[in-house]
């Protein structure tokens, strides 16, 4: 068996001034202290970074961006790149999510180049993929993952490969209410990783597989038994901290 460590990540969306994020880490960090061998992070606005690495140094939650830009540098106004997380001590930074795919028109070619940027600059990315209910219903999830996975992962090299936390959301299970069955879940995590190792055969094994939408502490267990499942990307449900701090536990008890 692997020795993949359960990850549970919060996020927070465009949610949080840096005052409430404040509160919220102050009422998290005794919740999750714990909780040993889970990995934590909370996910959260450009505007509360600096904030939250402040306020979570010497804890077990880590921070991370919740997008970036490619380059290092250059005349991108409004965005902000990997070296200038890291600057702040970000831990690590979600790619590709849904909404930054379907709202903001972010492409696969842009989230290649994302991927090794962030790895270069020392951030732990997440990438997420998944299908629309329609794309669900015409049978073509598997097509969409694999396009999604392979694309995203191409240019990194292969020992860069399982340092990328993959997240499974699928589109008509966030912010819905409506998760995911537990087979769908175990379905679609174990084609994610088997993607991982037609890529690079020994990362099947220890890439990571979260699995995101409408994740809440009464489905929490039960999802993070899952065999391939190892952990969670938690939006709605990840705003109040006692709910986050109970799915952190529920990580902690899932077994392995
Ligand atoms: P919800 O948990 O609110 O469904 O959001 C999931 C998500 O998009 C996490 O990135």
């Amino acid at each position: 068996m692997s020795e993949r460590r359960p990850f549970l990540a919060g996020n927070w969306k465009m949610n949080l001034t840096v005052a409430e994020a404040e509160e919220y880490i102050a009422s998290l960090l005794p919740r999750v202290s714990g909780a040993e061998g889970v990995d934590v992070a909370v996910c959260v606005p450009f505007t509360a970074l600096a904030a939250m690495v402040d306020s979570t140094r010497g804890s077990r939650v880590q921070v991370y961006a919740q997008t970036m830009h490619e380059a290092t540098h250059g005349a991108f106004t409004g965005e902000v790149s990997a070296p200038m997380l890291t600057e702040l001590g970000v831990h690590g930074v979600v790619l590709g999510h849904s909404e930054r795919r379907q709202v903001f028109g972010e492409t696969d070619r842009a989230l290649a180049e994302k991927l090794p940027a962030a790895l270069a600059a020392g951030l732990q990315p997440i990438l997420c993929v998944g299908e629309t209910e329609e794309e669900r219903e015409r049978d073509e999830t598997e097509r969409k993952l694999r396009h999604q996975v392979w694309e995203g992962l191409q240019d990194l090299a292969p020992d860069q490969v399982a340092r990328v936390a993959i997240a499974y959301e699928p589109i008509w299970a966030i912010g819905t209410g409506q998760v995911a069955t537990p087979e769908q879940v175990q379905e679609a995590a174990a084609f994610v990783r088997a993607l991982v190792g037609d890529k690079v055969p020994e990362a099947a094994d220890t890439v990571r597989v979260l699995y995101g939408g409408s994740v809440k502490p009464d489905n929490a267990g039960e999802l993070l038994a899952l065999p391939d499942v190892d952990g969670a990307l938690v939006g709605g449900a990840s705003l109040d901290a006692g709910d986050f701090a109970a799915m952190v536990n529920a990580a902690r008890r899932a077994p392995a």
